[in-house]
This record gives C-alpha cells, structure tokens and sequence, in this order.
C-alpha cells in the first residue's frame, strides 16, 4: 500500500502521509527495541498483533470519552489515524512498582502503589528519554499549563477504563506510556499505541509476564505472549 518513502521511521512504527493532509497512516513493524535501542530483535508477527490490539482498544477508549487519533485499522499491520503534532512528553502511568521506578526508588518489583503515579519523560532517543517534571516541559515550552492538566486527566481516565477491562481477562496492568498529541484546532487527543511493547502486563493468576519485558530481560516467549494478550484483549467476557 505505502510505497512512498515514510514521513517518519521509529524504533516499532512507521508513519505515512496520506493524500489528505489530516491523515496518517502507521504501519506497525515487528522490530523491537529495549533500552533505547541499544538491544535489537525481531519476530513475525510482532506488528499485527500490536496494531490489532491498539486497534481494539482505541475504539473502547474513545467511548469512554478519551479522543484518540484512531480512525480505522487497514490491514494487519496498518491504521489510519488523525495526523496530530506530538507533544513531546512520554507519560507514565504506574499501579505497581516495576522497571525504571523500582530501579530509582529501592522500591520492590510488584509493591502495589496506595494510588496512582503519573510520570513524565522528555520525549528524546538521544537523552534516552530522561525523567522530567511538568515544570519543566512548562519552562521548556512543551506544553501549557492547559495541556497538561488535560493531558493527566486523560491519562488517569485511560487508566480507570484499562485496569478494570485487563482485571476481567485475568491480566493486571502493572504500568502503561501514552503519547498525546494536538489537532490544529488545539484539542489534546491520545495518540500512537497502547500494546504490550508500551504496557506491563501480569498474568493475575501465576504472575507470568505478557508484554515486552520477555524481550527485554531474555525470558523468551515473546511472540506467545504478544499473541496471548491479543487472544485477551479481544475475549468478551
Ligand atoms: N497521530 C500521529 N500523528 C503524528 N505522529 C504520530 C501519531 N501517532 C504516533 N506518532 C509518532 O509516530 C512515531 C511512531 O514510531 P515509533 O513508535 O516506532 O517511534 P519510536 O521508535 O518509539 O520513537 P519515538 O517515539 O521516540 O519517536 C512516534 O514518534 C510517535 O510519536
Ligand atoms: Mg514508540
């Protein structure tokens, strides 16, 4: 379909322009990367399940009154989405100690936090994406006190829908990255992916992990697992 060359190639994505300058079109691709891309691999099938899986989301969320991006899934590897312009701050929501925060805080992998952490990264591979406050993406002119009030808000309401859905299909959602961008006419939207390369994902009974940590700590089974949270996320229960 896209045989253009890309507006833009990530470490997981491709984005495409389309013949109407409001539209993307993302093309999921089954590299992964870990540790800002110092660790590389691959598996087939790694960019269907992602896109399918963001795919089934999006919608959900969008019903539940969070606006998204997401206009239409294409094919297997490919959807349609509103083109937006990033704001270039990676949040971070936490329900369980894990990753990076266990790391920075002495703070045992799997402690249940008492309430929700939002946090905040300078969007940036040549930084590795550093931890940063909402001061400074004030201060540095990433966003308005605006965007950023709504920007939280929408976080946390994507978390109050997710966290229940994930519970009836057996898996906890430990953590989760969203990437926000703006329309032209200024209204924050979610943007880019929800999939277990931006997820923790616990199985509830035997603690089994279902997203890209199986990649990034060599506990192999990747492809099973991505394949397992498809099977989940798309179960009706
Ligand atoms: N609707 C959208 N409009 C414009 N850009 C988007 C949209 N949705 C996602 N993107 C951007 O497209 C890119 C997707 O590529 P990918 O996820 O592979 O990037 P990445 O390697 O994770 O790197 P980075 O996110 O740091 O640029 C990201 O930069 C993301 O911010
Ligand atoms: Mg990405």
């Amino acid at each position: 379909m896209n045989s253009s060359a890309p507006l833009y190639e990530g470490k997981a994505k491709k984005v495409f322009a389309t013949e109407n300058p409001a539209e993307y079109i993302v093309q999921y691709k089954d590299d992964a990367t870990a540790f800002n891309a110092q660790k590389r691999g691959e598996w087939a099938g790694k960019g269907a399940t992602n896109n399918a899986i963001t795919a089934h989301l999006f919608p959900l969320l969008e019903a539940a009154g969070i606006p998204t991006h997401f206009i239409e899934q294409l094919s297997d590897t490919e959807q349609r989405v509103k083109a937006v312009t990033i704001v270039p701050v990676e949040v971070i929501v936490r329900n369980i100690a894990a990753g990076s925060f266990s790391k920075r805080l002495g703070v045992e992998e799997g402690e249940k936090l008492s309430r929700p952490v939002v946090e905040y990264c300078y969007k940036s591979d040549a930084l590795g994406d550093p931890l940063i406050n909402t001061d400074t993406a004030l201060a540095l002119g990433w966003a308005s006190e605006e965007d950023l009030t709504r920007i939280r808000e929408l976080a946390l309401k994507v978390r109050d829908f997710l966290v229940p859905y994930f519970e009836k299909r057996g898996v906890t959602l430990v953590d989760f990255k969203l990437e926000f961008g703006k329309l032209p006419g200024g209204e924050i939207v979610l943007a880019d992916e929800i999939s277990p390369d931006t997820c923790r994902f616990w199985d509830a009974q035997t603690g089994e992990k279902l997203d890209k940590d199986r990649f990034r700590r060599d506990l192999g089974g990747e492809a099973e697992a991505y394949a397992e949270m498809l099977r989940r996320v798309t179960s009706e229960v």
